[in-house]
């Protein structure tokens, strides 16, 4: 099959890509560095060609609300009018567990936009809503961190390792469209603050985890159990402290 794989640069996005080439698909890895922009369009119509299945496993440059709404309401629109032309037979796209809760933060806002973009297209989709990857954690302690403590809550959390993550968005795509969303988590369900004392462990850092009540997640207000799946998903093999102390 020819396979394009937008943010194919990316954590999970190059994982996928390097997943596809080794089963013997033709891969396409779009990204601005390799000419293919999907803000832009540049050279988006032209990677269509022939192309059965896209993977969305873009980016905004930044968190910021203003940034990411432009981007993915930009690039949904963008992606579904070439897709279109192209006659694309199956877009998957990345997302997040819990976003319909938490609507009031612009980040998750915008990845609720790019999900219901693809739905509203007419083009066959399947969309994956992952929880935390387990290489987020160190985004987590870099910006709730304060010299050497480091502030988090005991919101549950079920982290998962990229590994899992490109594993389950290879397989899907290359079933039938599911026109549908399907949950994907770690092993193990654990507070955040946990998670993030094992991992300092683990990486030897001289940083303090001061455990926190109050349920925020990057300075944001989330419900206790918002960030794990509330029904049935699939299940990540790769423990968190297995992976850690590799
Ligand atoms: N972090 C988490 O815990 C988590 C959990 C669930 C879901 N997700 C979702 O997973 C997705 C992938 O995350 P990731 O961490 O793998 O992303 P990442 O490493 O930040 O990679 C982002 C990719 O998007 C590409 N990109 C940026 N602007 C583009 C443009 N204009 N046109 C085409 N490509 C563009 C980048 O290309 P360049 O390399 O050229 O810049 C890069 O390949 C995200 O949508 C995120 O919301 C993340």
């Amino acid at each position: 099959m020819k396979i394009l794989v937008i943010g194919g640069t990316g954590l999970i996005g190059a994982n996928v890509a390097e997943k596809l080439i080794t089963k013997g698909h033709e891969v396409i890895i779009g990204s601005p560095s390799r000419g293919i922009n999907i803000i832009t369009g540049e050279g988006l119509s032209e990677s269509l060609k022939g192309t059965d299945v896209v993977i969305d496993l873009s980016n905004s440059s930044s968190p910021e609300e203003e940034n990411a709404l432009n981007f993915f309401k930009t690039a949904g629109k963008n992606l579904v009018e070439a897709e279109q032309v192209a006659g694309v037979k199956h877009h998957l796209v990345l997302s997040i567990v819990g976003i319909d809760h938490v609507q009031y933060i612009g980040y998750l806002r915008a990845k609720k936009k790019q999900e219901d973009i693809i739905k509203n297209s007419g083009i066959p989709y399947t969309i994956i809503r992952s929880t935390q990857f387990h290489e987020h954690l160190s985004t987590i302690i870099a910006v709730q961190g304060e010299d050497d403590n480091v502030y988090v809550s005991t919101l549950d959390f079920q982290p998962i390792a990229a590994e899992d993550v490109a594993r389950y968005v290879v397989q899907l795509a290359l079933e039938k469209a599911k026109n549908d969303t399907i949950e994907i988590a770690g092993p193990e369900l654990a507070p955040m603050d946990e998670f993030v004392s094992r991992y300092i462990d683990f990486t030897g850092q001289s940083k303090k985890v001061i455990s926190d009540n109050d349920n925020k997640y990057m300075f944001f207000d989330f419900p206790k159990s918002v960030l794990v799946p509330e029904g049935t998903y699939k299940k990540g093999e790769i423990y968190f402290d297995d992976w850690a102390q590799n």
